[in-house]
């Protein structure tokens, strides 16, 4: 898919800038830093096709994530423990497909990196070799420290994730706000520096006290991503179809809506519906003759 990328309308004073900037490659991780040291902040969105991708990309958002959450959001799963690799793969190629400057990341799905290192390896080799991402996410701290040291070790740029990681929902019994009290919050400490230290180019805090949020931003040097996790990250991911208002039911309270997809959507279905019913779609000037 082709397309000229505009950028968004609020352009701020540095032509660098991962939000608003001028350049029209594809941004790096090498770009992510620079954000950083700069104390720059930057959205990122979940994707799952390459249409939306598109839109995403051309509005300037500089890290599109296709998350796991694709489970809930695009598959029709109850949570994102079902989602397959063979699934991550496709729906990143067509995330990459629709997108010219967004860097790409994917996540690596329950089970696929588990079992080790090498087992991380040969996931995410396929993911960066088969669709093209620029980075692999994968959830864990302290636990997931190996695998994320051999990918980097290979050349595989790696976002972390810690906090709440959805890929355990059965053994937290849910989506509990993580890092509440001084043993839990002295973890997710240890958690982050443990990522870092592996080689992580940034990493992901989920449903983490704002307060502590700021510490583990404050504290390295790489850029965390807040989700559920307070203003002082360096950057806010939300997954696109709660921030687009497409999710059906109640959202988690850290979520806000953007639009009213959902809603828009079902009137033109109805709209549809009615004219065709009604004999007036189509009119004589969608017709042939
Ligand atoms: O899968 C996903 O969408 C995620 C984000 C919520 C960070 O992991």
């Amino acid at each position: 898919m082709t397309h000229v990328p505009n950028t968004p309308d609020s352009s701020p004073a540095n032509p660098k800038a991962l939000y608003g900037g001028k350049s029209s490659r594809r941004i790096t991780v090498r770009d992510i830093a620079a954000a950083k040291a700069r104390g720059e902040k930057w959205p990122m969105l979940t994707a799952y096709d390459a249409m939306t991708a598109s839109v995403f990309d051309e509005s300037g958002i500089p890290v599109l994530l296709v998350g796991d959450s694709m489970g809930n959001c695009h598959l029709g799963y109850d949570s994102t423990v079902p989602v397959t690799m063979d699934e991550i793969a496709v729906l990143s190629a067509a995330v990459v497909r629709g997108t010219q400057r967004a860097l790409v990341v994917a996540d690596l799905p329950f089970g696929s990196y588990q079992e080790g290192p090498v087992q991380a390896l040969r996931n995410a080799t396929r993911l960066v070799k088969e669709a093209g991402v620029g980075a692999i996410k994968l959830e864990g701290g302290e636990r997931s420290a190996g695998q994320i040291r051999l990918l980097v070790e290979a050349g595989i740029p790696v976002m972390a994730h810690i906090g709440l990681t959805p890929q355990s929902v059965n053994a937290f019994g849910g989506y509990p706000v993580q890092g509440r009290g001084e043993e839990a919050a002295q973890q997710l400490l240890r958690d982050a520096k443990a990522v870092q230290d592996a080689g992580a180019f940034s990493v992901v805090l989920e449903l983490v006290p704002a307060e502590l949020a700021a510490e583990v931003t404050r504290t390295l040097h790489i850029p965390t991503v807040g989700i559920g996790a307070g203003r002082e990250c360096d950057a806010q991911v939300l997954v696109w179809t709660d921030m687009a208002g497409m999710t059906p039911g109640r959202l988690p309270r850290f979520v806000k809506q953007y639009a009213h997809l959902r809603e828009t959507l079902g009137e033109a279905a109805r709209a549809f519906g009615a004219e065709v019913v009604g004999e007036v779609y189509p009119a004589e000037e969608h017709s042939f003759h």
